[in-house]
Parts: C-alpha cells; structure tokens; sequence
C-alpha cells in the first residue's frame, strides 16, 4: 500500500505501482491542473507538481515513488498565493492557449519561494524545461517578475476591467485557464465514458491484405472494435478535396503512416491502446514514394490520376524572361525550406456523446466547428441537425487543427455504441497523423534596374503537400499568390505546384505558404542590393508596395497599405546596427480567391446581467473571444464582466474556419452588425427590458476572384503589412529582432503583441532549428525536444512596434495579424546572418550551433 499525503489529505494507494502519478491525478482524483503535453516524453513540464517541496515531472514519475511523500499540485494552494500569482500572469497577458501555464504556475511557485528575488536570468534558468509554444515567453517572465514583485508585497496594479477596443482588457477566461480551472477536452469526464485508441497502418504504402480484429476483439475490457465497414456514410473526407478515408479498407492502398485501420474502445485509455497491439494486419509493402521532385515522373502512382494536387499559375506584365533579360541586375537562388510541426500544447482530443434519438453531441478542439459538423454528418450519414459540435477553445492550434483527425473516429464509436466516447492522441501519435507545414523548394529570379527598382520576378515553386490534399492546393495558391512579397514588381511569372507523397499530409499552418516565399524573395533583395550597391532599407522603401500599387496577383491595393510605415518605425535601429538583417511582409487576411469570407454573430440578452455572444470560430490562444467581447463593450457599453462567448453549433452562427488571420476581422463586422439594433434598443430600455431578445448580425465578403479569372483580380478582401529587424551582436548571435507591424487597428496591446511575440519565436525557430524530417516514408523522430523548438534562453529580445493604417474594411480599420509575425522572421535572419559572415544560407533551417540543435 502507498500512503501519501496529496494537497494536505492523506491518501491510500493499492493500484499499480508502476502507474504515472499523472494519471492518478488526473484519472483517479480528477485533479486536472496538471496537463499532458509530451505523453511521459519528459519534455514540455506542462504535468510539473511540488513532491516535497521540489518540482517533478509527474508524467514520469511512477506511484511506488510517491510513498511517505507530500504532493502538491495548485489545487491545494491557499487562494491567496494562487489569486496573487495567476492575477500577475492575467495583467501581463502571459497566457494564449494556457496549456502550459498551470506547469509554468507551478515552477513558479517553487522559485519565488526558494527565491524571492529572482534575477531575469534566474527565471530564464527556471524555464528551461517548460514548453511554450504561444507565447515567446516574453510576458510569462514579466509575469514572475510581476508575482515576485507582488509577493514580496509590493503593490499589485490591475488590469484594465472595462476596455472597449483599443485598451488592454484581460483576456476572456484568462485566470480561468492559467490556475487550470477551466478544462480542456481532455480534461471532460462523463458519466459512463468509454475510450479509444487507434490502430495506425506500420508503413507508409502498403496494400491492406487482412485486418484481424479478433484478438483484440476478445481483449478484457475491449467494448468493440472498429473498422471501415463500420462507417454508415462518406468514407473518404477533405476540407476541399475529398481525398482522406476515416479508415483504410481491407483490399485497399495506404499513403502514410497516419493511416488509420481500425480503432478499439474499451472502458479505460490502457486497455484499448494494449488492445490495439493485438490488431493483426496482413500488408503487401511497396515502395513508398517521398521525394516531391520525382513525384511528377514516378511511376508510383498515389492516385489513379497522378500526383499532381493542383498548380497555380500568376502571369502578368508582360514577358518575364524578356524584361529580366533587359535588366541592370538579376539574381537568380534556390532555396529549400523544411517540414516542420505545429507543435501546439494539446494534442488532439474529442469526446462524443449520444444525442437525440441517433445523433451525436461532440465536444471538439478543431479550428472549425461548422466544418467538423458539416463533415462528420456525412461520415455517420447524417442531417447535420443531428450532429451537434460544441467547441471546446484549444490549447493551440496554428493550422494544424484544421483538418479532422480524432473528431470522426470517437464520434462514429459513440454514435454506434450510444455511450460516451474520448479518443485523446499521444505527442507520438499526434506527430505522425496531423498535416504539417510545407516542405518547398523555390527556384526564383528577380530583376531590377540601375536605380534599384525592381522589373521582373520568376519564381518555378513545388511544395511536398504528403498523402493527402488537406488545404495544400491553397497554401502553395499563396506561396504564389504572396511571391512578390511587400513589394510592388512590375512583371511576375510564378508557377507553383503542390504535389502528393507517401510523406505526411502538409496543410494549413501560420503563415500558409508565405513565410517560404518570403524568405526566398527577400533573400534575392539583399542580393540584388549588394549586385547594384543599393542601400537594403532604401531599397525597400523604393520598392514597397503603396496605395494604388498592385501586388503579385495583380490585385490593385486601393487602400490601407502600412509597409513603408513599418520600414520607417525600424529605420533608426537599422541603421544603428552593426550587423542587421531586414525583411518586409505581406499576409492576406481572409481566404479569398473567389471563396467566401463570412461570420455571422448572435448577441443573446439572458438577464440584467448576463449578455451571451454566440460565434462560430475557434479560440485557441489568439483571443478572439477577447475580440468579441470588447468590440461589443466599445458598441454598447456593456459591462464586459457580464459577457460569455459561446461557441457551438446548435447556436447557428456559423464561421468557416479559423484561418487566413481572419476571425478578428469577420467576427468585428459581424458583431459591429448585430450591436447596431441593440445600441438603438438600449437607448430607451435597459438590459433587464431586453432580457429574452437575440441580436443577429452578419458579414460577408463575396467579391473575391478566382485566381485566373478574367478582369480586375480581387484575391484578398484585406491585407497585413510588416517589417522585421534582426540585429546580431558582434558574436555573430541574435541579440534582437524589432518587428514592427501594421495591424491596422490595435484592438488590445497586449494580446497584439502576444501574437506578434509568440510568432517571431516561432519564426526563429524555423528560420534556425525546428525540422521535422523523414525517411523512407516515416518521422525520424517522434519526441517533442527533436522539434527544434527554440527554449526560453534561446531567445533574443523581442521589441513589437505597433502601426496602424486603417483597413477600409476591418472593423475600426483592423487587419489580421495572427501569420504575419513570422512571415518576414526567416528573411530577416539569413540578412542579418549574412552580413555577418558572408554566406548566403539558402536552405531551412539554418541550424546555428549555439542553439544546440541536435542532428538526427
Ligand atoms: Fe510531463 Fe510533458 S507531460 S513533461
Ligand atoms: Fe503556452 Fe499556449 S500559452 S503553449
């Protein structure tokens, strides 16, 4: 028997000795502030507890070790050490997805108590082992710096409680999420609740002779076991493309090693992950097929009608060739850019639950719950009537939660079995099924004349979009669309293609497409600036796209155009720096190119004092709950203390998904729309008069073109503009980046410059040491410290220049800013690499030795 003493009770053990003390909390006390970020990898601290006073990994740390030992996890602080530390992280804004946070909370703790004056570089030092993938950082140190302060009993100042757009109101449900009050997916229990596990094909191509369930089957414990014949509807899925089975069917082919072949359920995670390993399959293995550049002239064939996903095409302004013939100047590069992974927080998770007579209740953590709902009705062959997704606001996403994975499987399980259903992946598992960033290889050429003015750009571009279409065809559709960059080209000729491979599926991921081409291009530009002389910020002002300016669609920018503002918010520093790298950026908001960008918004009067905003789209770090909330304070002057965001779909105000930094600008509108009768309404009643009565409002954009449509091309409704300077010490070492951005309109600080801080550290990370490479069809590595993520004392200050150029059409002239922090970050490392030492890197990551990468 094991005794210890848990958050002051004494507890008696006599289970497996050898359970984590994770799971225990978490499964047999139902103590959630400890998450699961790496599956007992012992890699991210999101599980860290006190045993003794010290901080431990509970992931790995067995129960045996527990004996005799005083465990503490933050549900046993007192309240006041616990308001006093998650109100210091609520006023710096140290919290997006809050993931990590209650593991943060807790090493906190632990180092203001042994150190009540911690130095910057003491909290660095405590940081080490605590993954971040939302922040940067920058504000979790503000906020131990800030805790610390407050406990050694300096004064606490409060955030600002009544902000309407413009001030730095706390993030919606922040406190929540950072004391791990507020649950994530994984964190829901139901009564009778079943789980699952998943059965993953062992090769990436390989015919599917037999699946032998039986053993498995038969397995104590196991409810059932499925498989493709178990699937009532749609089999085979897609956001666009219809290309994704749910499971692949015996006789069949599979394309990668996320492949599912069945999928257990039994009455505990450990009984069906065990079950799944005695799932028998008979595989034919064939020679998989994982090099993009040979993916046109293979002869393996990944579908009937070849293994090209789609190419776009942008031609405009005469001959390319010809003019860059003429010119004083070309450069011609080819850069390589890597696969990397999303690494969000939380992987992927869903509970399903039966709902009226035969349909299905989903609590879901994907980026669009319209989408989920659309596309599991015609799996289970269903009305979507009877499919009800309720979004639960992730712990991260960044693209990679676009695409169903779990969602599908615990639905089509609780949909059959009439129980509640939770599927949860492990990091591995996480790492091998989820769509990734692109791998692309550019091939560019670019002109300009004697006076260092561009004439032409040629870019031939392919990009390894894996075994399946997710979004591929739109993000290599904006690596072309985006190939000019910030900078107005007279003539562009850009072909680029999205290919299929054995390799994971690349889809949606910040940045879409344009963080490739912009490293590219702007590489060119500070080659074609040393080719002619050029000054490198002179040049870009000359060149940058204005008012009236057409960019590489040839899309005429009427309005709101912010780039030469960002240049001139970085000029002093840049010509201050020794060795400095700059890099502008463009990011459309909104998917556009002839699709639809719309929201509605339902503004819902409960009481005197509860108003309830009902919206479609995915909070997942970004705050666009945050968003909501102060744009209808700014409308109405509601107090935002009684305002709750709900997201789910049986409220019917449908979103699309989250993606192309879109939400803050659609949702704005629509809410700006729906307060418009309200405001009129509560100038002659009062909340209680209203209390019953729902305000609708709606935005759409219809009006985008299709890419090679005839006529004035609109590809984008808005656009974002940037500015990045990395500036190196005399090491040859990041000492800052100055990211200097135009959001149009800053609708909070504090959550503006989250983002932009969380995206340069993720841009540095791909610009010098995330990877995520495979061999023959498989991952190298499925551990989450081989990603490459930068760690806290890896990075370089971060200063966020805020600049605001109206958009004509974002809600009080905003523009979306959740891409585009990292958009011009690699360009602007490999300039400022460059003039330290001469070499032009051509190919990510640039994998800088004092970061300590480690080759695989
Ligand atoms: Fe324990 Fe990641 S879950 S270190
Ligand atoms: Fe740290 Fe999201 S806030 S991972």
């Amino acid at each position: 028997m094991i005794r210890f003493k848990l958050n002051d009770q004494i507890k008696t053990f006599n289970g497996d000795e050898n359970l984590t003390l994770l799971n225990y909390l978490r499964d047999i006390e139902g103590i959630t502030s400890p998450k699961d970020g790496c599956s007992g990898q012992g890699a991210c601290g999101m599980c860290a507890v006190e045993i003794n006073g010290r901080v431990v990994l509970s992931c790995i740390t067995k129960m045996k070790k527990v004996d005799g030992a005083e465990v503490v996890t933050i549900e046993g602080w007192p309240e006041s050490l616990r308001r006093t530390i998650g109100e210091a992280f609520v006023e710096k804004g140290a919290v997006q997805c809050g993931f990590c946070t209650p593991g943060i909370l807790v090493r906190t703790k632990n180092l203001l108590e042994k150190n009540p004056h911690p130095t910057r570089d003491d909290i660095i030092k405590s940081l080490q082992g605590h993954f971040c993938r939302c922040t940067g950082y920058v504000k979790i140190i503000e906020a131990i710096e800030l805790a610390a302060h407050t406990l050694r009993g300096g004064a606490a100042t409060s955030a600002v409680k009544t902000g309407g757009v413009g001030t730095r109101h706390p993030k919606y449900e922040a406190y929540g999420r950072i004391v791990g009050d507020i649950p994530f997916v994984d964190d829901l229990r139901f009564d009778g609740m079943l789980h699952a596990a998943l059965k993953f094909s062992d090769h990436p191509r390989a015919v599917i002779k037999k699946i032998d369930v039986s053993e498995a089957a038969n397995f104590s414990g196991v409810i059932r076991v499925f498989t493709a014949d178990n699937i009532p509807g749609e089999r085979v899925n897609g956001l666009i493309k219809k290309d994704w089975p749910v499971m692949i069917a015996e006789g069949e082919t599979t394309r990668y090693i996320g492949d599912v072949l069945a999928g257990v359920v039994a009455v505990d995670e450990e009984t069906a992950r065990r079950a799944v390993d005695l799932i028998h399959v008979d595989y034919e293995v064939l020679e998989p097929l994982t090099d993009m550049h040979q993916a046109e002239s293979s002869p393996i064939k990944i579908y009937p009608d070849g293994n090209v996903l789609e190419t776009t095409i942008i031609r405009r302004g005469g001959n390319a060739d010809e003019i860059l013939a003429a010119s004083e100047f070309v450069y011609s590069g080819t850069f390589e850019t890597q696969r990397i992974e999303h690494a969000f927080a939380e992987t992927e998770a869903a509970v399903a639950l039966p709902w009226s007579e035969k349909g299905v209740e989903i609590y879901s953590q994907s980026q669009g719950v319209y989408e989920d709902r659309r596309q599991l009705a015609a799996i289970l062959s269903l009305d979507e009537i009877e499919v009800k997704v309720n979004l639960v606001p992730t712990g991260g996403g960044f693209g990679g939660k676009e695409d169903m994975t779990v969602q599908p499987h615990a639905a089509l399980y609780a949909y059959h079995l009439r129980r509640p259903v939770k599927l949860h992946l492990t990091r591995e598992e996480s790492l091998r099924m989820h769509p990734k960033r692109h791998p692309v290889h550019l091939e560019y050429q670019v002109g300009c004349d004697e006076h260092g003015k561009l004439t032409a750009l040629k870019a031939r571009i392919i990009g390894d979009t894996g075994a399946y279409a997710s979004v591929g065809m739109k993000v290599l559709e904006r690596c072309a669309g985006h190939a000019a960059g910030a900078y107005h080209v007279p003539a562009v000729d850009v072909v680029a293609r999205a290919v299929y491979t054995n390799n994971v599926p690349c889809g949606a991921m910040r940045g879409f497409g344009v963080n490739q081409a912009t490293f590219a291009l702007e590489s060119c530009i500070d080659e074609l600036c040393k080719m002619g002389g050029f000054d490198r910020w002179q040049f870009r002002y000359d060149n940058a796209l204005v008012n009236g300016a057409v960019c590489t669609t040839g899309q005429v920018l009427e309005s709101g155009v912010g780039v030469r503002d960002t240049l001139l918010a970085v000029k002093n520093q840049f010509y201050k720096a020794k060795y400095a790298g700059l890099a502008c950026g463009i990011k459309n908001t909104g998917i556009g190119n002839g699709m639809n960008d719309e929201s509605e918004a339902k503004i819902e009067i409960r009481s005197a004092d509860r108003v309830v905003i009902h919206h479609g789209w995915t909070e997942m770090g970004q705050g666009v709950d945050t968003v909501a909330v102060q744009t209808l304070v700014q409308e109405t002057g509601i107090d935002p203390a009684i305002i709750e965001v709900r997201v789910s779909t049986d409220n019917e105000a449908v979103a699309g998904m989250t993606t192309a930094s879109r939400a803050t600008s659609l949702l704005g509108n629509a809410i700006i729309e729906a307060a418009r009768e309200l405001k009129k309404d509560l100038s002659d009643h009062s909340l209680a008069d209203l209390a019953g009565k729902t305000y609708r409002g709606k935005w759409v954009c219809d009006w985008t073109t299709k890419p090679g449509e005839a006529g004035e091309p609109v590809t984008h409704y808005s656009y974002g503009y940037a500015t990045q300077l990395v500036v190196l010490d005399e090491a040859g070492k990041i000492d800052s980046v100055i990211a200097a951005h135009d959001a149009g309109k800053i609708v909070n600080p504090t959550l503006f410059e989250g983002q932009i801080e969380g995206a340069v550290h993720m841009g540095l990370g791909y610009a010098l040491t995330e990877e995520l490479p495979m061999q023959g069809g498989r991952l190298k590595s499925t551990k989450l410290k081989d990603l490459g993520v930068l760690k806290p004392k890896d990075m370089p200050k971060v200063v966020v220049i805020g600049v605001e150029v109206k958009d004509p059409l974002g809600p009080y002239g905003a523009k979306g800013v959740g891409e585009i922090g990292l958009v011009p970050t690699a360009g602007a490392v490999a300039n400022a690499l460059y003039q330290f030492d001469g070499i032009r890197r051509t190919r990510l990551p640039m994998k800088r030795k004092e970061f300590g990468f480690r080759e695989l």
